[in-house]
């Protein structure tokens, strides 16, 4: 890496902490900063040590997964002490992962596998004497093949039960040590990726998006899963505020992908839309936590379609969450979309009614960089959902995976949401931690390992999968560390 990016970075470093007033000791007491990833995309070891095939195995295993599988990863599952060092030399003050459910209980449901166990043992215990909080999600795109084998998994309402007993043996074991517990991954992201567009595992839908897109029913079931996700979350939660709370201290949120739209025109159709995509998107899954309720659009355009909340499960899901995860990477413009898909088959899109498209401020490949959505989303939840506690547990720029170390427009993106969540934490938003993804170089949802999001850049071809300083790991321990000067 130059010695002249290095310079530029910490003269970035200099002017945000100085003229803009911003710096690490700005937030409040008890914010956290960390970096977040995910079982399938970081763990590697897919068949070792008793582990079982989830549905992205599965996925990536029928091979049009861009050519990538997560066997081997990033050998996080080998390479955890080394992590956790790297973690702890960056600054890093937390950090979120996810347990593999296939990989702690084998079938799904029934016996625990103790080598499974051990690991995500010595993964907390690890952190914890390097001084990093663990924040934990159950779910993260990757249910154990047993269960969707058995009952079509998250289509089938058995599957509450069996996340539930999951959770539980998750909170029983690790809960005296991890008081961050999320159930679900983007709730929304996953009911729609998974079985409306079927870019993500299991790949059931039947729009014409996939390449295996023909077993799923998308006009149903993307409703289903989220009802079933919610409900899932709901029994967790409810088990582990009865059950552990008052033993371990800790708190249960849920994850939400949220983007921020604009309306493209000003006319009063494109306002609305902007308004829908809000509604459809996060509304789908916040209005159920907050009010008890889907949003009153989305049962109008819907229809039978929506699973109803009978009055117990609206009790349920309504309060459930100590506080929410929200994954906001960009804004997108909404146009309104409702005259022409009416007329087409019902589904997702055509109930929205709405087109999303990008703002072109950016090159295609990374996204634009839109900190002042990030804003927005957070005086909107504010505003209209009672301004809960917020985890922000995934923002980060993505670039091509072999590009340069000196990764530039990752500086800039979290530089720039970081100093935008600096305001919108003074202007009342109650966001309690920042987590940008990603701490490594893993296998990415969107396309395998063509894009990178990490800090730390990873060779595929180094038999050693040594990690790689990026600008962006100096420019974020820097930060960190409260330092505007190399030491
Ligand atoms: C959201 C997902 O939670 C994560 O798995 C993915 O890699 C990132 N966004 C980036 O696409």
């Amino acid at each position: 890496m130059s010695k002249v990016s290095l310079l530029l970075c910490f003269l970035l470093i200099n002017l945000s902490s100085g003229t803009d007033n911003f710096s690490r000791d700005d937030f409040p007491p008890g914010f956290v900063f960390g970096a977040s990833s995910s079982a399938y995309q970081v763990e590697g070891a897919a068949d070792e040590d008793g582990r079982t095939p989830s549905i992205f195995d599965t996925y990536t295993h029928a091979g049009n997964y861009h050519g990538a599988t997560g066997d081997v990863a990033c050998d996080g599952y080998h390479k955890y002490k080394e992590d956790v060092k790297l973690m702890a030399d960056t600054g890093l003050e937390a950090y979120r992962f996810s347990i593999s459910w296939s990989r702690l209980i084998p079938n799904g449901k029934g016996p625990v596998n103790p080598k499974g166990l051990q690991y995500y043992n010595n993964l907390i215990d690890e952190l914890i004497s390097n001084g990093i909080q663990p924040h934990v999600t159950l779910h993260h795109t990757d249910l154990p093949q047993a269960l969707e084998d058995e009952y079509g998994g998250w289509v089938g309402q058995e599957i509450v039960k069996d996340f539930t007993a999951y959770a539980d043996v998750c909170f029983k074991n690790f809960g005296d040590r991890v008081l961050y517990w999320t159930t679900i991954n983007e709730a929304n992201v996953f009911s729609l990726g998974g079985y409306d567009t079927g870019f993500l595992p299991p790949q059931r839908c039947s729009a014409p998006f996939g390449v295996n897109c023909s077993r799923g029913n998308s006009s149903v079931e993307p409703y289903i899963v989220a009802h079933h996700l919610l409900l899932s979350h709901a029994s967790a939660a409810r088990l582990y505020k009865k059950k552990y709370q008052d033993k371990h201290h800790g708190f249960v949120g849920i994850n939400l992908f949220s983007y921020w739209f604009v309306p493209l025109t000003k006319t009063i159709e494109d306002e609305l839309a902007a308004q829908r995509a809000l509604d459809f998107y996060s509304g789908w899954i916040l209005n159920p936590l907050v009010f008890g309720d889907y949003p009153d659009v989305m049962k109008k355009n819907a229809g039978s379609r929506l699973p109803a909340l009978t009055s117990l499960e609206s009790q349920s899901v309504k309060g459930s969450c100590d506080f929410l995860g929200i994954n906001y990477y960009n804004t997108l413009y909404a146009k309104d979309y409702s005259s022409i898909l009416k007329k087409e088959k019902r589904d997702f899109n055509a109930d929205s009614g709405i087109k999303i498209m990008r703002l072109q401020n950016g090159t295609t490949f990374e996204f634009p960089i839109t900190p002042w959505g990030l804003q927005r989303l957070l005086e909107y939840v504010k505003q209209n959902y009672g301004n809960p506690p917020i985890y922000i547990h995934e923002n980060g720029q993505r670039t091509l995976r072999n590009s340069s170390l000196e990764d530039w427009p990752r500086v800039k993106y979290l530089d720039g949401h970081i100093q935008t969540l600096l305001d919108a934490v003074r202007n009342g938003s109650n966001v309690r931690g920042y987590f940008m993804w990603s701490f490594l170089d893993s296998l990415e949802l969107l396309d395998g390992y063509e894009s990178s999001f990490g800090l730390y850049y990873i060779d595929l071809e180094d038999p050693d999968l040594r990690r790689q300083p990026k600008l962006s790991a100096h420019w974020y321990s820097q930060f960190l560390k409260r330092k505007n000067v190399i030491s």
